[in-house]
C-alpha cells in the first residue's frame, strides 16, 4: 500500500496532511528517509514518523454500549452516530490509549448490524468486512440476546409462541425463527434470544403478542457479551480472546 495510506490508516493524519509531512522528510522506512507519499510499503514495514515508530494494524474491533438517541450509522447530518461517539473521552478500555486512538480515528470502521435509535446496548464496530458479513449473514443464525422491559407481563404462552416460530402478520409479514424467551421474576422484564435480525424484530414480535416493548438493550451477539462496566456511550477495544471467538463463527 502507499506510505500515506499506511500512516492515515493508523490515525496519523489525513492523506493530504501526511503527503506534506512525508515530502518534508519526516518519515523513514527501514531506516531510510522516504519523500514519496506513494512509496509502496507492506503491513509489516518498519515506518517511523518524526521519530515515533508506527505499527500497522489491519483490523480493529471495538464494542460500544450504544446509548438511546444515537443512531447506528457512520455519519448523519441530523443525528449523533455511534461513530461520532468513538472519542477518547468515552474510551473505557484498559489497553494503551495510543492503540485505541489510532483505531478510533480510522475512516474504514463501520457498525456491524443496527440497533434502533431508542435501543441501547452492544454494538460491534470494525473494519473487518468479512467478519461483519459472517455475523450478519442470514445463513449463520448468530444468536442475539436482548433484555426488554414490557408494558404488560409476558407469560409461558408468549414463550411457547416464540419457541414455535411466531407468524408476524404486520404490513411486512414473516415467520420468525424459533426464539427463546426467558421470563424474569417481574414478568415485565425478559430476555429474548433471536437468531436473525429483521427490522424492529423484537418490538414486532411482542407487538404480535399484543404487548409493547418499553425499553430494549442488546446484551450479546454470538460469543460477544456487552461489557457491563461500559456506561451507555462508552467503548473499548475487544480483547484478543473476544476477537478470536468472533473469528471462529
Ligand atoms: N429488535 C428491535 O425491535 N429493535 C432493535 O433495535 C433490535 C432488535
Amino acid at each position: 500500500m502507499r506510505l500515506d495510506k499506511f500512516l492515515s490508516d493508523m490515525g496519523c493524519g489525513t492523506r493530504s496532511e501526511l503527503k506534506k509531512v512525508i515530502r518534508k522528510g519526516l518519515v523513514k522506512v527501514g531506516g531510510q528517509t522516504v519523500k514519496d507519499p506513494g512509496f509502496q510499503v507492506g503491513e509489516d514495514a518498519d515506518v517511523v514518523l518524526d521519530g515515533m515508530p508506527v505499527c500497522y494494524q489491519r483490523f480493529v474491533y471495538m464494542m460500544m454500549n450504544k446509548p438511546q438517541d444515537v443512531i447506528t450509522a457512520t455519519s448523519d447530518s441530523r443525528d449523533v452516530t455511534v461513530k461520532d461517539l468513538l472519542e477518547m473521552d468515552r474510551y473505557a478500555g484498559t489497553d494503551t490509549e495510543e492503540e485505541a486512538a489510532a483505531a478510533a480515528s480510522r475512516r474504514d470502521i463501520a457498525p456491524v448490524g443496527r440497533l434502533d435509535k431508542d435501543t441501547e446496548g452492544l454494538i460491534l464496530l470494525t473494519n473487518d468486512g468479512d467478519l461483519s458479513h459472517r455475523l450478519l449473514s442470514p445463513k449463520r443464525h448468530v444468536d442475539k440476546v436482548y433484555y426488554a422491559v414490557l408494558e404488560r407481563p409476558a407469560d409461558e404462552s408468549d414463550a411457547g409462541a416464540f419457541a414455535a416460530g411466531l407468524e408476524i402478520t404486520d404490513e411486512d409479514p414473516f415467520t420468525a425463527m424459533p426464539a427463546e424467551l426467558k421470563l424474569m421474576e417481574d414478568r415485565k422484564e425478559v430476555f429474548l434470544t433471536i437468531r436473525e435480525g429483521k427490522y424492529h424484530q423484537v418490538k414486532r414480535m411482542f407487538a404480535q403478542r399484543g404487548n409493547t416493548v418499553l425499553f430494549l438493550r442488546r446484551v450479546s451477539m454470538g460469543p460477544l457479551e456487552l461489557d457491563e462496566t461500559l456506561e451507555p456511550g462508552q467503548w473499548r477495544l475487544l480483547t484478543a480472546e473476544e476477537t478470536e471467538a468472533l473469528r471462529e463463527i
